[in-house]
């Protein structure tokens, strides 16, 4: 300031600005930002969960080890062709050892918060009947680890990991039955573990798991069914999220429960009140069959109209499970699905495809707009009322090499990361509920079909010795917790 200062009488000396000259200059330097603030950006609220987000199959390995069943990740990453390089994930970064020290990066990174899945075919190895006493030991262990290190335990009930029983004997989500298993599986381990846990997602990613496994075979179990059947399977998976909802809270009363979906975010083209309407209700018919029939408890028109005879049948019990209401809703963003614009024609919205230089991060789908997180939380809000927000997952798979030092620095996620969790801020300034942020993921891992091929972690695996290297990224995540603010 006293430089400033200076600086002007000087400069109004040589110019003879006179009186009102001066109080002018004096007004654009109080309203010059401060010289020493190298944090212009906005506080996030002091209590907010951060955390980061693994699952079971993608980094836990032991796959034979203390009773676990098989699952039909199992299968397909052993049936050759499926994954990248045929990598399977019977070692993964052996997270099911190392437990200890990962919760220890975890600690090292500041965070309170850890979004981990159980594995099912540990609990159930055949998927129901009797349960494996050694499989519900490991979790209760995994969480008594966080919690004595100061990490609330956000445990994930299905991350797409069915026992291959239950798909062999039973046709998995194809089976109505699959959905009753599930509500089982889900009360015994809330009854198991609900005195120290007290979030729990119901299912991941409905979308994902349902259309790529059982519409396009991509992922596990690799099915093609036809649009009827499609339907059903559907069906069958947000019955089992209400039907677990019930059965959670009916196992422990004192915790909280929702799902875990990755929303097809439509974001508007452009904020203007009619492109904000048209991108709540593409966002709104575009998760007809997961997030709105779950959050509205019933089908929309316009979903029954559109698949017709192929509509998934229902009893209005069913339909009542479904809706059953939630304590929270997690979504996981990575991107707008859809940029849209108002359309005079029906549905009233439009869909614009991406150019062909739109930015993308390492993963072939993962187009990059940070809008997403806000947009995301305030469809949320906005189209259902979701009082308790969670971003259950975000983040990005890149580069990620390693240079002479061996430092991974990996600008491009803190590029991605800086510039999403500033929309976050920006919707949760504006009062979204968001209550949390789960970064995905704590350590690369098994990236599904792609192997070992894309990195999502803030710490780096060394696939040869499984030691876990912290990038560049990992400090910045440390660094904006410990701020409270996105640097
Ligand atoms: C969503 C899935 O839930 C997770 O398992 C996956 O690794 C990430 N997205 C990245 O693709």
């Amino acid at each position: 300031m006293e430089s400033n200062r200076r600086k002007l009488l000087k400069a109004l000396g040589a110019t003879g600005l006179g009186l009102s000259g001066l109080v002018k200059a004096a007004e654009a330097i109080a309203a010059s930002p401060k010289e020493a603030d190298p944090q212009p950006s906005r506080p996030f609220p002091g209590e907010f969960y951060w955390g980061t987000a693994t699952a079971a199959f993608q980094v836990e390995g032991a796959v034979n080890e203390d009773g676990r069943g098989k699952s039909i990740w199992d299968i397909f990453s052993h049936t050759p062709g499926k994954i990248k390089n045929n990598w399977n994930a019977d070692v993964a970064v052996d997270m099911y050892h190392r437990y200890r020290e990962d919760v220890g990066l975890m600690k090292a990174l500041g965070t309170n918060a850890y979004r981990f899945s159980i594995s099912w075919p540990r609990i159930f190895p055949e998927g129901k009947g009797s349960p494996n006493q050694k499989g519900i030991d490991f979790y209760k262990r995994l969480v008594d680890t966080l919690l004595e290190n100061g990490i609330q335990p956000f445990a994930t009930l299905y991350h797409w990991d069915l026992p291959q029983a239950l798909q062999a004997r039973e046709k998995g989500w194809q089976s109505r039955s699959i959905a009753e298993h599930f509500a089982a599986y889900a009360g015994y381990v809330a009854s198991q573990l609900g005195d120290r846990v007290k979030h729990f997602f119901t299912l991941n990613e409905m979308f994902t798991f349902v259309e790529w496994g059982h519409g396009t075979g991509l992922l596990a179990p690799g099915l093609k069914l036809s649009r009827k059947d499609l339907n059903q399977v559907r069906h069958h998976v947000v019955l089992a999220h209400g039907l677990a909802m019930q059965a959670i809270k009916a196992a422990a009363p004192g915790v909280k429960a929702g799902p875990a979906e990755n929303m097809v975010n439509a974001v508007p083209a452009i904020a203007t009140p009619e492109h904000i309407k048209a991108a709540q209700e593409a966002t709104r018919q575009l998760n007809a069959g997961y997030l709105t029939v779950m959050l509205e408890g019933q089908y929309t028109n316009e979903f029954l109209e559109k698949e017709g005879k192929d509509a998934p049948r229902f009893t209005e019990a069913e339909m009542k499970a479904i809706g059953t209401p939630v304590d929270f809703a997690g979504i996981n963003v990575y991107m707008p699905n859809h940029y849209v614009m108002a359309s005079d024609a029906k549905p009233g919205y439009e869909l614009l495809p991406f150019t062909k230089v739109h930015p993308k991060m390492a993963s072939s789908w993962h187009y990059v707009g940070p809008e997403a997180l806000y947009w995301g939380p305030r469809h949320m809000k906005e189209i259902w009322g979701v009082k308790e927000i969670y971003i259950t997952e975000n983040g990005c798979g890149a580069a990620d090499e390693q240079d002479k030092e061996g430092r991974i620095c990996d600008t491009d996620r803190v590029m991605f990361l800086r510039n999403y969790l500033l929309n976050m801020q920006q919707a949760i300034e504006e009062g979204i509920p968001v209550k949390g942020y789960f970064h995905w993921s704590l350590m690369d891992n098994f990236e599904w079909v792609s192997g070992y091929a894309t990195r999502f972690g803030l710490y780096y695996v060394d696939y040869k010795t499984l030691q876990r290297i912290p990038k560049l990224s990992a400090d910045f995540y440390r660094e904006v917790i410990k701020a409270g603010r996105v640097l």
